[in-house]
């Protein structure tokens, strides 16, 4: 085991920033303050450098099996290009196959994610509650360390499950302290107004998003915070992406109903003028699709007033040829876009920068706050004596362009191509290895390793 001395570089947390050294012995921080003397293997200098916790994307979707193809990025890439852009632990979606166990997709996707370099966990993903799949939940929590299980209530006739059972699963997996997350849109409305679009022969990408309304969004988001407040239970919406969706989590706050929100960072930076490119459009079909700038506004106002609570990426890339399926039907598109790499230098460089939001509250949405309501929290997502040395070394003053030419990730186009970016990751550091240093990557596939999460970690929110 060898150790490593950060020296005078500014920490920053989800409360604080100050100037200290942290000691980092094996995989573990183990001293924090000021002009630290210990020996170490190795020193490094952090001068007019920020510290950062890593950061954790709670929503990626590597190697994902999806529309007749399969995301472009597999655990070993796409956490390779999560650890040039600072993010050292992801939680990723085990899907299961309908008529198929929980534990069968948890075992599968297990199986994928040991070529990971970076930390991963899972969220199940139940597309088939019943009698069976109940009894799985128990042992998903308490052996295996699953903690949230996510429920779709869009893409009928594939991953679409009914309201019984997503109450019906709330009600399981509160019995042991996990928490039930949701894609929420109504599926059978954009199911109906997809099918109209289609047989009017509007097939570009831009009809993705015309037959994805805010409406749409908004109703299930309610829908699913009446469900959990029918029964008492937390819930954890994902990717919200517009001011209808977020007035509906505005309006139950009296209730004092604990209502979890994560959106990612295109839906707070690229807006729905970018469909308006013919089938380029294509790019930025996802679902639910980009909104508006004044929906970008609402949800950094939702960040500033602890509304939304984590930024994520919903990592779900596909090639170009991959989107050609959808040539002569946006249906067809499959949905997802690449992001892994840039969500902690764009929510610095426009978050921060741009003075939308503070440095903390930067390092509590990307970082500190996905490892609390998850479970991962204080072994991820802090900066204390203990914790796991999960460190970026960040340069607040380096700026550069975003190019699909020099991204690391496994796909041919960047959403935002030509962005400039003031900020640059240059180190990570995981589990006390020096992961990426001056965008080289020195790390071993299969160094990553699964986090089993702790239940009820919600409860202290
Ligand atoms: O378009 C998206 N978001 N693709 C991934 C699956 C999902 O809905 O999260
Ligand atoms: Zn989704
Ligand atoms: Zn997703």
């Amino acid at each position: 085991m060898s150790s490593l001395l950060i020296k005078n570089g500014v920490i920053v947390t989800a409360h604080e920033a100050y100037q200290a050294d942290i000691f980092v012995d094996g995989e573990i921080i183990r001293t924090i303050g000021k002009n630290l003397t210990v020996n170490a293997d190795r020193v490094i200098d952090a001068d007019r450098r920020y510290v950062f916790p890593g950061g954790i994307d709670v929503h990626t979707h590597m190697e994902l099996p999806f529309m007749s193809t399969e995301s472009s990025d597999d655990f070993y890439s796409g956490t390779r290009a999560g650890l040039f852009g600072g993010t050292t632990t992801i939680i990723d979606f085990a899907i299961q196959t309908q008529g198929d166990t929980l534990t069968a997709a948890y075992q599968q996707w297990r199986e994928k994610a040991k070529k990971s370099v970076g930390d991963y966990a899972f969220h199940v993903a139940v597309t088939d509650f019943n009698n069976n799949t109940r009894l799985e939940i128990k042992d998903l929590i308490l052996n295996h360390g699953v903690t949230s299980f996510k429920t779709f209530m869009a893409y009928k006739g594939a991953l679409m499950v009914d309201d019984r059972q997503i109450f019906e699963l709330m009600e399981e997996t509160a019995k042991y302290g996990a928490m039930v997350t949701a894609h929420c849109e109504n599926g059978d409305v954009i199911d109906a107004l997809v099918k109209r679009a289609i047989e009017r022969g509007e097939s570009a990408p831009k009809y993705h998003a015309l037959t994805r309304p805010p409406i749409a969004e908004a109703e299930a988001t309610s829908r699913f915070i009446d469900l959990a407040y029918a029964g008492d239970y937390p819930c954890y919406i994902v990717h919200m992406t517009c001011k209808e969706a977020l007035d509906r989590v505005r309006r139950v706050q009296e209730r004092n109903q604990k209502v979890l929100v994560e959106t990612c960072v295109q839906y707070l930076l690229l807006d729905d003028s970018l469909y308006d490119q013919g089938f380029n459009g294509a790019k930025y079909v996802m679902s639910p699709p980009l909104r508006t700038k004044a929906d970008q506004d609402a949800l950094w106002s939702g960040l500033r007033q602890n509304l939304v609570h984590t930024v994520a990426t919903d990592h779900c890339p596909f090639c170009m040829e991959q989107k050609k399926m959808g040539e002569h039907a946006f249906n067809k598109i499959p949905n997802g876009a690449p992001g892994i790499e840039h969500r902690v230098p764009l929510m610095f460089s426009e978050g921060v920068v741009k003075n939308r939001i503070s440095l903390n509250k930067f390092v509590e949405v990307t970082s500190t706050m996905p490892a609390k309501i998850f479970g991962l929290y204080p072994k991820k997502g802090a900066i204390a004596v203990g914790s796991d040395a999960d460190l970026v070394v960040f340069d607040p003053s380096n700026e550069y362009v975003l190019s699909a030419k020099t991204h690391t990730m496994n796909c041919d186009y960047s959403a935002y191509e030509g962005f400039n970016v003031k900020g640059h990751v240059d180190m990570t550091i995981l589990r006390g290895s020096v992961v990426v240093e001056d965008n080289v990557a020195s790390v071993e596939r299969g160094f990553g390793a699964y986090v089993a999460r702790r239940p009820y970690a919600w409860k202290n929110l």
